[in-house]
């Protein structure tokens, strides 16, 4: 594949975390490229990895050594704020407990990326109810979080990643604990995303009903991808 549609590249990259005197290998050297327009799926079991690797993929964390590319950007030599304004603009997050902030509405929640970005007043406020009727709550603008199902907050979740049009989305375990009906939304939302707008996705996922709708299904194990 051509290089220049390469969103995101990793090479070599390993994590340890300090657990009082001992230490946890948590990745022993991870490479991968994911290419725009694509959904991977990262599998494994508990414990292998998943969560430490997107961390590392959405610039949340760094890694003890390897590097990492984003949009052509090398991480390496990337100072705090240079990390935050990339991330900021490049990578949108989907978390399995949604991480919506509860005393914001589903409008506010939406728009705060935007705030982030500096965009305009008229421009955020278009972008939101867009993004609000691609997954089917423009109805719901007004509500706070807690007056929502899972499935919902999960897809307000998903328009709050959506609506800066992000090169990378980085989700983990967006379909845990939600009803089949609503999980194949969010399958089909994500997919629509890497597909239609050529957004790279990657989600950490235990849930088949996810993994055999992506274009890639990766295994970790014990730190390494197989
Ligand atoms: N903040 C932390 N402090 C110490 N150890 C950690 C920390 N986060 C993760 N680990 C350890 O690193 C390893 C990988 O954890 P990680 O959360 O990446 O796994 P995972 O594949 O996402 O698991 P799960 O499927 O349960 O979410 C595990 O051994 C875990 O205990
Ligand atoms: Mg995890």
């Amino acid at each position: 594949m051509n290089p220049e549609s390469c969103t995101l590249r990793l090479a070599g990259l390993r994590k340890s975390y300090r657990v009082g005197e001992a230490s946890v290998e948590a990745l022993k050297g991870v490479s991968l490229d994911v290419f725009s327009g694509e959904m991977v799926a990262l599998t494994g079991p508990s414990g292998s990895g998943k969560s430490t690797l997107l961390n590392l993929c959405g610039l949340i964390d760094k890694p003890d050594a390897g590097s990492r590319e984003l949009c052509g950007t090398a991480i390496n030599g990337l100072d705090e704020i240079g990390l935050t304004g990339l991330r900021r603009e490049k990578v949108g997050f989907i978390f399995q407990g949604f991480n919506l902030v509860p005393v914001m509405t589903v409008f506010d929640n939406v728009e705060y990326p935007l705030l982030l970005l500096g965009v305009p007043a008229p421009a955020r406020r278009e972008l939101v109810m867009t993004a609000l009727q691609r997954v089917g709550l423009e109805a719901f603008a007004r509500r706070l979080p807690d007056a929502l199902s899972g499935g919902q907050r999960q897809r307000v979740a998903i328009a709050r990643a959506l609506v800066k049009s992000p090169a990378l989305v980085i989700a983990d375990e967006p379909t845990a604990n939600l009803d089949s009906t609503t999980a194949r939304q969010i399958v089909d939302l994500l997919h629509e995303l890497a597909h239609e707008r050529n957004a790279s996705v990657v989600v950490a996922t235990h849930d088949e009903r996810m993994s055999s709708h992506c274009d890639r299904v990766l295994h970790l194990i014990d730190g390494e991808l197989q």
